[in-house]
């Protein structure tokens, strides 16, 4: 067998050597932390992707052992790949920290600030990227951009007006599907997602195109508005599935399985299965089987202590089990002179109706149609 070739490259001061041919983006990952850039279109599991948003950009200020001159612009590292000696400054470059505010100040001109009534919120890379990159103003002065619904079928929701034209959505369809059935119509201020004669897009493996939207341009139907990520605990769990690797997580609030996506890494992109094959998820784990009795649950998924999602996860409750009484517990032993029971007082929020099975959003009716039918 061949030696493979490695080049030493500096990310921020720290020293690596990778295999010939891997971009500065994948050398910083190796590194980790917060010396990897942030990347909004990239995505390792789908070819062909990155090179569209500019969020990942550093500064080369050493191109190689062999010709030290610094690059003249700042270059989109899931794009650039290392050369021996190369150095490369991310977090430590004033250039590149300035720039990737003016991106983040690009990427938000047009996209809606709705993170309180948006499904993506709390898990949006956007959200985490204005967070740690962004600016607290706006220049903007103009009407945002709006469109024409689409719709992309009874499972998939499309908000173009968050879309960032990624084309992670695309690629996913065109590589997971035998016939993609939407792309990026029109160009420029007038860029969309669409389907063209809006048809569904019913492919059995077409729900990952919302575990690979960084955003929440597209989400799950069968999960949208019923309940905030970190209320819920992610549950790692497998059936055996004919389609696909069947490993997911499932997103539960005691026994009730409100979502179920594929397995994401550190990247939010998704893990490899044990094989080593990306572990994309079939659309009747994804959309169909939202009983805890369908999984073999193997445990509390691990989460970024960092991420909001932390938040729901409080000693003693981890499982599947319904959340124990709390008021005695804050009101020091003491339990309350008068409670009243929700369920007697009001005739929504019934423990008869299980959210995570309503196929699209609930509203009163869902409550008024149990109450009749019960
Ligand atoms: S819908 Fe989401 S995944 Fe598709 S291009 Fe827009 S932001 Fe990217
Ligand atoms: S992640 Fe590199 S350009 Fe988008």
């Amino acid at each position: 067998m061949s030696e493979q070739t490695l080049f030493k490259v500096t990310v921020d001061n720290i020293t690596i050597e990778v295999p010939a041919g891997t971009t500065i983006l994948q050398a910083a990952r190796q590194i980790g932390g917060a010396v990897a850039p942030p990347a909004m279109c990239y995505y390792s599991k789908l070819q062909g992707s990155g090179g569209k948003c500019r969020t990942c950009l550093v500064e080369v200020s050493k191109g190689s052992e062999k010709d030290p001159r610094p690059m003249p612009k700042l270059v989109a590292s899931c794009r650039t790949t290392v050369m021996d000696g190369m150095e490369v400054k991310n977090i430590t470059s004033e250039k590149v920290v300035e720039a990737r505010a003016g991106v983040v100040e690009f990427l938000l001109l047009n996209h809606p600030l709705d993170c309180p009534i948006c499904d993506q919120a709390g898990e949006c890379h956007l959200q985490d990227l204005s967070f740690e990159h962004g600016k607290s103003g706006t220049r903007y002065e103009f009407q945002r951009r709006t469109f024409k619904k689409h719709d992309l079928g009874k499972h998939i929701q499309l908000h173009m007006t968050r879309c960032i034209l990624c084309y992670r959505c695309v690629f996913t369809a065109d590589q997971l599907t035998n016939k993609r059935e939407h792309g990026i119509l029109d160009r420029g201020d007038h860029a969309e997602i669409a389907t063209h004669i809006e048809k569904s897009l019913d492919n059995e493996f077409i729900g990952n195109v919302i575990d690979v939207c960084p955003v929440g341009a597209l989400t799950d139907k069968t999960f949208r508005f019923k309940n905030r990520v970190w209320f819920l605990k992610p549950m790692d769990a497998h059936r055996d599935c004919p389609s696909c690797s069947g490993r997911v997580t499932l997103w539960n609030r005691g026994d009730e399985v409100y979502r179920v996506t594929a397995r994401k890494d550190q990247w939010g992109e998704i893990e490899d299965t044990p094989d080593g094959k990306p572990g994309w998820i079939c659309n009747t784990c994804r959309f169909d089987k939202k009983q805890a009795t369908d999984w073999v649950i193997e445990g509390p998924r691990e989460i970024s202590r960092q991420s909001v999602i932390a938040q729901g996860h409080y000693a003693g409750n981890i499982g599947t089990t319904i959340p124990t009484e709390t008021f005695a517990a804050i009101n020091n032993g003491r339990t309350p002179h008068l409670l009243m029971d929700i369920h007697n007082e009001s005739e929504v929020n019934q423990p008869n109706v299980h959210l995570g099975e309503n196929e699209g959003p609930s509203n009163g009716t869902t409550f008024n149609n149990n109450i009749k039918n019960a």
